[in-house]
């Protein structure tokens, strides 16, 4: 069981951010990456919808035989981690959630931003985690429609993209905000375009290095780390293949075997 891969899904390029942090700290294990391309963005479609993506997924990893479930998606997270934790109550399942805490402990000017998509913004979870810690805070919220198109379709740097960024930025550094969280997987990818248009010292924060040092825990606790030093990372797309190989060296720094994923 310790040799077992460990299933990690988004709903498309996203999560290959915290695939990165997973690789990064944990290099002995081999990775099995879902893409759910096909159906991009989850940020817009409803939580139904999302929940039975995320089971599907679920489903496949474990036939695939996954150790333990990352679900490397704020949006899925959202809608779907609950369901995943009943059904799967001794299967190790890390979600993501948006950075408030780090940012309430960081801020200096007591004003925080956060970028998401509109079904994390929407939701209870996200309403609960400002409750629990952002009560001595002033937190701005802005949905981002339109810039994981983009992400997805390997534009990270276009003067469209920066007026579009420019647009959802300049309100919450008008605020007064000093920290911004980037909550949503996909946007850790903006961070060079988002430095280059922002005062040097107003902090991105964003959770996928967070998510590793818990699979590792959890994977810790059940003696489920694996030992040796082979590792192997496999992709499906339930996009465009061939697009997904072709935009994959420059958001993962290594071309890779993609497969189609037609649940
Ligand atoms: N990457 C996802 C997240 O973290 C969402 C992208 C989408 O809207 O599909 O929220």
């Amino acid at each position: 069981m310790r040799e077992a891969p460990i299933g990690v899904f988004d709903s498309g390029v996203g999560g290959l951010s915290v695939l990165a942090e997973i690789q990064q700290r944990l290099p002995h294990e081999s990775l099995l990456y879902v893409a759910d391309c096909g159906n991009i963005p989850y940020g817009e479609k409803t939580p139904e919808f999302i929940r039975q993506r995320c089971s599907l997924v679920a489903g496949f990893f474990r036939e695939q035989g996954a150790k333990a479930l990352v679900l490397a998606c704020n949006t899925a997270t959202v809608a779907g981690v609950a369901d995943l934790r009943r059904d799967y109550p001794d299967w190790p399942i890390v979600g993501m959630e948006p950075a408030v805490k780090p940012a309430a402990a960081a801020t200096r000017s007591g004003v925080v931003g956060v970028l998401a998509t509109t079904g994390t913004l929407q939701s209870a979870k996200f309403a609960a985690l400002l409750d629990r810690f952002a009560t001595d805070i002033k937190v701005i919220t802005r949905p981002c429609p339109g810039l994981v198109e983009r992400i997805e379709a390997g534009d990270l740097h276009s003067p469209a993209l920066r007026q579009l960024l420019q647009g959802y930025v300049e309100p919450l550094l008008a605020a007064g905000c000093d920290t911004i969280i980037l909550g949503c997987t996909h946007y850790p990818f903006l961070k060079p375009l988002l430095k280059s248009m922002i005062p040097e010292d107003i902090s991105l924060i964003d959770t996928g290095a967070a998510v590793a040092r818990q699979l590792e825990r959890l994977l810790g606790e059940r003696e489920l780390l694996a030992a040796g030093p082979a590792r192997q990372t496999q992709f499906w797309t339930s996009g465009d293949p061939y697009h997904f190989r072709h935009i994959l060296p420059l958001l993962w720094k290594e071309a890779g075997a993609v497969q189609s994923f037609a649940l």
